[in-house]
Parts: C-alpha cells; sequence; structure tokens
C-alpha cells in the first residue's frame, strides 16, 4: 500500500484535530474510509475503538491509515503519563462516532461510561457528532428515537443513516451515511463552532408563573423548547450562553450555563443583571402579561365565584431598550390576529433587530412555522421545521449581523 504524507503522520502545523469513535457495527469497515479521507484532507485522526468494533476491524488497519495509536483498552497494560480519556477529551476539536450503534448512543443518554469511548465522549468539550449504523428495526425502536432526541438537546449532533440494503438483509433506514455526507457534517461543524466564539448569547425561554395564591399559578403552554434549541445552536456556534428560564423539564444543553426563574419579575431583573455584559439577546420566553395584583397569604377557599384583578407585569424588551447600544435584540411574537403587521408593531417599539412571529401553533410542539421580520424591513417565511432547524436559521441571521456590526466596532477602537 502507498501512503501519502498525510497517512503517514506528518502532520500540517495547526491541523484541526479529530477523534473518530469506531463501535460495534458491521459498518466498522466503512471508518477506515473515513479516516483515510480525513487524512488526506490534513486532519489528525486518532482512532477510538469499543471493544466490540475490534471484533469488525482490526486496530492495526486504522494504526496504519491513521498514523497514529488506535486506543481502545480502557486499563491499558502499557503504563501512560496522562490519564487517557481526559487527555484524549482535551485533545481533540472534534469527536464522530462513525459507526454508531444503539447501544452507545443509549450509554451515552443514560451517562454511562463503561468503557474508553463512552468515556471520552463524556469528558470532552468539543463537538460530538454520531453517524447511526444499525438493523431498521433498532432503529426504527422509540428507545432509540427517545435516546438521540435528548443527546440532541444536550447539543450532539446526528449524522441520519440512509435507507438502503441492510447488511442482515433486506431493505430499510439504517444504513450510515455515505462517508462524503458525514466529511461534510465534519467540515460544517468545525466551521460553525468558532463562528460566535467571542460572543457572550443570552436566551430566555419557557414560560413565567404568576402567584395566585401559595398553591395556584397563572401561566401558559410554553415548555422552553424553542429557546434551548437556540441555547444549544448559540453554544454549537461557539457563543459563552446564558439561559435565563422559566420552570421547564428540558435538560440544560451541556456548556449552557442555566439560571432557572419563576415569574416576569425574577426573569426581568436576571435579564437586566445579564444583558449589559452581553452581546446578543434571543427573548425567547412567554412571559406572562399580566399578574394578580395581590398575592393571597393563604390559600383561597372556595367560593361561588371569585373575581380576579390583574396588573401588567414588566415588559422586559422596553426595560432593556435604553440600554441596547449596539448589541443585537431579537424578540418573539405569537399572534392569532394579524399576524405580520402585529409583530411589525412590536419590532418598532421594542426597538429590536428582528422579530419572530410564530404560529399560534408552535406552544409546546416540535416543530414550527416562523416569520422572520428584519429592522432593515425586510421579511422572510421560513417553511415548517423543527424548532433546532428554526433556530439554526436565527442564528445564521444573528451572525450575519454580528458580522455586519463588526467592522464599525473595530473601527472606534
Ligand atoms: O408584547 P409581546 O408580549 O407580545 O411581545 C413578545 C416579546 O416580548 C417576546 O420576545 C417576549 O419574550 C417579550 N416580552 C417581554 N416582557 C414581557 C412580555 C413579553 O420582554 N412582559
Amino acid at each position: 500500500m502507498c501512503l501519502s504524507d498525510g497517512e503517514r503522520g506528518v502532520e500540517p502545523l495547526n491541523a484541526r484535530k479529530i477523534i473518530v469513535g469506531i463501535t460495534g457495527s458491521i459498518a466498522a469497515y466503512k471508518s477506515a474510509e473515513l479516516v483515510r479521507k480525513l487524512r488526506q484532507q490534513g486532519y489528525e485522526v486518532t482512532v477510538v475503538m469499543t471493544p466490540a468494533a475490534t471484533e469488525f476491524i482490526t486496530p492495526l488497519t486504522l494504526e496504519t491509515l491513521s498514523g497514529r495509536p488506535v486506543a481502545s483498552e480502557f486499563f491499558p497494560t502499557a503504563r501512560r503519563p496522562q490519564v487517557l480519556h481526559i487527555s484524549l477529551a482535551q485533545w481533540a476539536d472534534l469527536l464522530v462516532v462513525a459507526p454508531a450503534t444503539a447501544n452507545i448512543i443509549g450509554k451515552v443518554a443514560a451517562g454511562i461510561a463503561d468503557e474508553l469511548l463512552a468515556t471520552v465522549i463524556m469528558a470532552t468539550e468539543a463537538p460530538v457528532l454520531f453517524a447511526p449504523a444499525m438493523n431498521a428495526a433498532m432503529y426504527s425502536n422509540p428507545i432509540l428515537t427517545a435516546n438521540i432526541s435528548r443527546l440532541r438537546q444536550y447539543g450532539y449532533q446526528f449524522v441520519e443513516p440512509e435507507v438502503g440494503e441492510l447488511a442482515c438483509g433486506g431493505i430499510g433506514k439504517g444504513r450510515l451515511a455515505p462517508i462524503k455526507t458525514i466529511l461534510a457534517a465534519i467540515e460544517e461543524l468545525l466551521n460553525s463552532s468558532s463562528e460566535l466564539s467571542s460572543k457572550k448569547v443570552l436566551v430566555t425561554a419557557g414560560r413565567t408563573e404568576e402567584d395566585l395564591d401559595p398553591v395556584r399559578f397563572l401561566t401558559n403552554r410554553s415548555t422552553g423548547k424553542m429557546g434551548y434549541a437556540l441555547a444549544s445552536e448559540a453554544k454549537r456556534r461557539g457563543a459563552d450562553v446564558n439561559l435565563i428560564s422559566g420552570p421547564s423539564r428540558l435538560p440544560s444543553p451541556l456548556g449552557v450555563r442555566l439560571i432557572s426563574v419563576r415569574s416576569a419579575e425574577q426573569m426581568s431583573r436576571e435579564v437586566k443583571q445579564w444583558f449589559p455584559r452581553s452581546d446578543v439577546l434571543l427573548m425567547a420566553a412567554a412571559v406572562a402579561d399580566f399578574r394578580p395584583r395581590d398575592k393571597a397569604a393563604s390559600k383561597i377557599k372556595k367560593q361561588e365565584g371569585l373575581l380576579l384583578e390583574l396588573e401588567k407585569t414588566p415588559d422586559i424588551l422596553l426595560e432593556i431598550k435604553p440600554l441596547k447600544g449596539d448589541k443585537i435584540v431579537g424578540g418573539f411574537a405569537l399572534e392569532t390576529e394579524d399576524g405580520l403587521a402585529n409583530a411589525r408593531r412590536k419590532l418598532k417599539s421594542k426597538g429590536l433587530d428582528f422579530i419572530v412571529l410564530n404560529a399560534p401553533t408552535a406552544l409546546g410542539a416540535d416543530a414550527n412555522q416562523v416569520t422572520v421580520l428584519g429592522a432593515d424591513g425586510k421579511t422572510e417565511r421560513l417553511s415548517q421545521m423543527s424548532k433546532l432547524e428554526v433556530a439554526r436559521g436565527i442564528l445564521d441571521r444573528v451572525v450575519g449581523l454580528v458580522r455586519t456590526k463588526g467592522p464599525k466596532e473595530e473601527k472606534t477602537s
């Protein structure tokens, strides 16, 4: 076999470092091609294999192609100067698991780290990309679906398998994505992961709860999905992210600082504290517009009828408007009538860079159909898509705004 410079281990200076994790799927033989292509493109590659993967492809093949020792033993017999899983976790700029079995996905989703690869995944702060490959019935198992969805919420990335002929016979969805698709996803992830690297992004999410008495409150159906997706996507693009959230069952994305609040008053206090230290505010929270004027000290007794007196909550976006300056601020609007006209009015009155008009069906749903109205007068209607995809579209806009505002900042400094 004839090896190129890259394949022989002659790395260019500052080469990006990638860990290729291989797990026990018949598709493991395809990872040899992935390693080879990554080396050809100038990346430094270290392969980490699960014990099951070594039954499908030999470490020698991958050692030869990567030009570096393959790591597979949790407790290597040869002494090493550093703790192996930590040094690997810190070495990588990106970790790709291809092929990823239901087992590794399930283990990471459950926080189990019982062999080297799972431990490195848990210990790394680098982006992690899973390329699943398995039997179609396994891939459609709802337990796996829930595990993938959980990992996505934490900020892990996935390249979906394709529909095709499977090793176990038959045709279905479960075949490892083509190597060129995995390479494109790696490239995209590495490029976008520094887009907001010096920026502080503040996101608000979820509903607020406004107390009526010690056991009752007024609230709405927001679950926080849109705001958590924005926080996750901003983190993926390298930002320092603070997430101020009303009550939500969602896990906080990895590496994001979560500030939990209940009421509009508490959210207002936290936003005012964090906003001056932020470059971007994405105000996705469904803040209550009204709250009971008085909170009863004891539980209100059952009675024939009850007249509640409500008062306005602080309008957070209006409160921070005087502090906006060059910061980028995006708001959200949910309207049941005259959506565009109302959103345009709010964009102006709140002094926003853009406002995202939600469909009324968005609350609590996984998907959303939004229209983004910019301060530049442009309106962009996105098709129905997952909230993570909507978050991507919104962060693309934020990155564009950061770039157009950037050179002005340099001139004044
Ligand atoms: O005026 P309206 O509540 O419809 O505007 C929605 C936008 O304003 C959202 O971005 C929401 O987070 C924000 N908002 C706020 N303070 C409130 C209510 C909503 O900042 N009290």
